[in-house]
C-alpha cells in the first residue's frame, strides 16, 4: 500500500527540486510584438531520432500560449550570462538583450550553445505545459556553463573529456 497520497508540502518539494543542478536557458520566440525570451531550467533532451528537447512552460507565463505553436530557440547561457538569465527572469535593466540579425527564430547573440526547435507536441504538466519541440538547426561554442542549484546561480566549468561511453 502507498504510504501516503497527500501532496507535498510545497516547500519540501521547492527544496528537494533545489538540490537537483541545471544549467540555465532562455527561450526564445517572435512574439505578437517582437522578439522575447523568457528564462527556463527546465530543459532537458529527450530524442535523438528525432531530435527532440523538452521545456516545461508555467501557464501563468506571458510566454505560455505563443510558444504552444510557434518555432522558439533554447539560448543555453554561458557563465558570464548571469545578467541575461535575470532580465529576462523578469529583472529590470539587468542586461541590455541583444539579437542575432536576420535568425529565423529570434536568438540570442553569442549563447554557449542554441538550438532551434519547431513545435512537435505539447502535453499536460498540471500548473505547467510540456513542450517538445523538433530540432531544426543549432550551434556552439567553447566556455563555462551558467548553471542553478541551491536557488542560485553557480558555473560549471568547460571541460573536454566526458563519460559519453556510459550513456
Ligand atoms: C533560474 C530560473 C529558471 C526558470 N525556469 C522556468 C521554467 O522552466 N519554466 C517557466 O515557465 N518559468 C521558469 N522561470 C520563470 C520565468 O523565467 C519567469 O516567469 C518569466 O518572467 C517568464 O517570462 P514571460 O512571462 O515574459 O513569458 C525560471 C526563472 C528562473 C530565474
Amino acid at each position: 500500500m502507498p504510504k501516503s497520497l497527500a501532496p507535498p508540502n510545497p516547500a519540501a518539494l521547492r527544496a528537494c527540486m533545489s538540490r537537483f543542478a541545471t544549467g540555465v536557458t532562455v527561450v526564445t520566440y517572435e512574439s505578437d510584438s517582437g522578439p522575447r525570451g523568457a528564462t527556463m531550467n527546465s530543459f532537458t533532451s529527450v530524442s535523438a531520432d528525432p531530435a527532440l528537447v523538452l521545456i516545461s512552460v508555467g501557464h501563468r507565463a506571458r510566454c505560455h500560449d505563443q510558444l504552444l505553436d510557434r518555432p522558439f530557440c533554447v539560448n543555453i547561457l554561458g557563465a558570464e550570462q548571469e545578467p541575461l538569465a535575470s532580465q529576462f527572469a523578469g529583472a529590470q535593466n539587468a542586461a541590455e538583450p541583444r539579437w542575432v540579425a536576420g535568425a529565423r527564430i529570434p536568438r540570442l547573440e553569442n549563447p554557449l550553445a542554441w538550438v532551434e526547435c519547431d513545435p512537435w507536441r505539447s502535453y499536460d504538466g498540471g500548473d505547467h505545459t510540456l513542450i517538445v519541440g523538433r530540432v531544426t538547426d543549432l550551434g556552439h561554442r567553447d566556455g563555462d556553463a551558467l548553471t542553478y542549484a541551491w536557488s542560485r546561480f553557480g558555473t560549471a566549468v568547460e571541460a573536454t573529456d566526458g563519460i559519453e561511453h556510459l550513456i
